[in-house]
């Protein structure tokens, strides 16, 4: 830092081609000797931890003149830093695996009916005849003024607050206290901060309530984007809590204070509780007793609490969702230590707008997270459209109100089939998935006889799912598939593609 910041003074000021161009090439050539000396050596299943050593910087072939540049280029190839490397290796997760095999050969009933169905990404297709009648009408008014004819160009070209425009704010306080959280809890603005989707809002807020090498602890089967949010950059560990299906996976507060103690003596440092409520993949809901018991552990150890609550919106049947922020509000607990994540890419099934939430009491939180909004703020356009969609409440309360009844019935229609074919799935409230339980059909009791069902699930009968140990599940066999990218005619076709494979793999 220390060097950068009176650089870009000179470079900014007169003279700055001169000063500008000569003192980071000087510095930057000693650095790149010192440098040579202490390259790090490889790492292979984890990136790279950051650190503000200077041994992340990428080599740079510092040359700006016009003579023959592959004579001097004797050193070999430019590369990159040791973590850029790590990311520019192809992934073999079962996840990428997956999903990069239906884009080359993706299901279609009539043009491509012998491709691969996608029950493996976490979207919500059944409602976008709604979201397309609200833009289509509009999507001019909103963003071009009306009928196009007062656009206020300042208001979209120009820079806007990073955290996100004060009316999205009003309008995402006034959505999430009405629709999400059921009117229990009122949600004030200015504790919020707006963020391109619910991704960047798990990594700020990793990003500022735990150092590198810290941790969170996270009950099991657990979202598998966690992983690349809190560990990819922030640098934090996430420590499983193995929840079990003998109780539907519900969260054992004793296994998570055993998790806690267990860390402590390895000698990392528990920053956390990391927890999706509703939850994905199960769908299930945590109680109002275990939210407080969560936040009674949390303020016995003195740590932080992060609630995702990205499916509050998509909750059907007749159990009772309850958001963290209702508890807090009515019992004295401390609020600075918690912090809710939302966003509509699941409830209003926006993910391409890129809108995710911040909600949180802690000032500092706020406070640090605004700066950070400069990585990953919303587009102004974007902004601009969703404000008069939130306020339309008609038109909100109605969405939300098809998309649950939808869900539902899909989710009815697809574990009925399942059921039939003898795979039980676990019982869910909320969310996008059944989480089935294959175990029957796994050649041998391990994640790898987990892995071989999942292909041949993908490559034999043609459908993506997501494999549990993808979620960190502790009992090989379970996955997860998405049914809400189906139409309804789709199902029959997705079960008999699992009855072939179910026939052949019957252990
Ligand atoms: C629990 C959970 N959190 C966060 C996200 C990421 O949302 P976004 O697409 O808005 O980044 C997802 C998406 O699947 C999710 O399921
Ligand atoms: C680094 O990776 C390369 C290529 O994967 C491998 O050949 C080499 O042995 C690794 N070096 C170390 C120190 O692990
Ligand atoms: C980063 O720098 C600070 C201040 O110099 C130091 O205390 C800290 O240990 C460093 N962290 C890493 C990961 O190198
Ligand atoms: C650059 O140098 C290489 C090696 O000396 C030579 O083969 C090549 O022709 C040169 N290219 C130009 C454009 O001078
Ligand atoms: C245009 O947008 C800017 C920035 O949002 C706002 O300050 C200004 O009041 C708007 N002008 C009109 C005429 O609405
Ligand atoms: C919770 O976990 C503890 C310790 O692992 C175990 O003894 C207990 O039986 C578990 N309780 C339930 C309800 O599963
Ligand atoms: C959206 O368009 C419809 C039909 O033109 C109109 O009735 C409604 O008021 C518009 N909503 C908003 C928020 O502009």
């Amino acid at each position: 830092m220390r060097l950068v910041v009176p650089l870009q003074g000179v470079v900014q000021g007169r003279g700055g081609l001169i000063l500008g161009s000569l003192i980071p090439c000087a510095l930057y050539y000693f650095l790149q000797i010192y440098l040579k000396r202490r390259r790090p050596s490889n790492s292979s299943s984890n990136p790279p931890t950051p650190s503000n050593s200077s041994s992340n910087l990428v080599e740079l072939q510092g040359s700006s003149s016009r003579s023959n540049l592959t004579s001097r280029a004797s050193k070999g190839a430019v590369q990159l830093s040791s973590r850029g490397a790590f990311f520019a290796k192809p992934s073999d997760s079962p996840y990428y695996v997956g999903l990069e095999k239906v884009a080359n050969d993706q299901y279609d009933r009539l043009k491509n009916p012998d491709g691969i169905i996608q029950l493996g990404l976490s979207e919500n297709r059944l409602c976008f005849d709604l979201i397309e009648k609200w833009v289509s009408k509009n999507v001019t008014n909103s963003i071009l003024g009306i009928d196009g004819g007062n656009l206020n160009i300042s208001g979209i070209a120009s820079y806007q607050p990073f955290d996100g425009l004060i009316h999205l704010k009003l309008a995402m306080a006034n959505f999430m206290s009405r629709v999400v959280m059921g009117g229990s809890v009122s949600v004030d603005p200015s504790q919020i901060v707006l963020t391109s989707g619910a991704t960047p809002a798990v990594e700020i807020l990793s990003f500022c309530l735990a150092d590198q090498g810290n941790a969170f602890l996270i009950p099991t089967p657990y979202y598998p984007g966690f992983d690349r949010d809190v560990k990819w950059r922030p640098g934090v560990e996430l420590l499983p809590v193995h929840c079990h299906s003998a109780d539907n996976f519900a969260l054992n507060i004793t296994a998570l204070d055993q998790e806690f103690t267990r860390a402590k003596k390895r000698g990392l440092k528990v920053r956390g509780v990391l927890i999706s409520n509703p939850a994905n993949p199960v769908g299930n809901l945590l109680p109002r007793e275990t939210i407080c018991s969560i936040l009674d552990f949390a303020q016995e150890k003195n740590i932080h609490v992060i609630s995702d609550e990205i499916f509050a919106g998509s909750v059907y049947g007749s159990e009772e969702f309850v958001s963290v922020a209702e508890i807090i509000e009515a019992e004295d607990y401390d609020k600075n230590r918690v912090h809710i994540i939302y966003g509509l890419s699941k409830d209003l099934s926006l993910p391409g707008f890129r809108v995710g939430v911040i909600y949180s009491h802690n000032e500092k939180v706020l406070a640090a997270a605004k700066k950070l909004t400069r990585f990953s703020s919303i587009s102004a356009p974007t902004q601009q459209l969703i404000i008069p969609m939130l306020q339309d409440t008609k038109f909100v309360d109605e969405y939300i109100e098809t998309s649950k009844r939808r869900i539902e019935h899909m989710y009815d229609l697809f574990v009925a089939g399942m059921n039939q074919l003898g795979i039980k799935c676990a019982k869910s409230s909320a969310g996008f998935y059944c989480w089935a339980d294959m175990s029957r059909l796994i050649p041998s009791d391990s994640e790898k006889g987990e892995l071989e069902l999942f292909e041949k699930l993908l490559n034999v009968a043609k459908i993506n799912v997501t494999p549990g140990s993808a979620c960190h599940c502790i009992k090989p066999g379970w996955f997860r598939c998405c049914f809400t990218t189906l139409t309804e005619e789709d199902i029959p076709i997705v079960l008999e593609r699992i009855r072939r494979v179910a026939e052949t793999s019957e252990s």
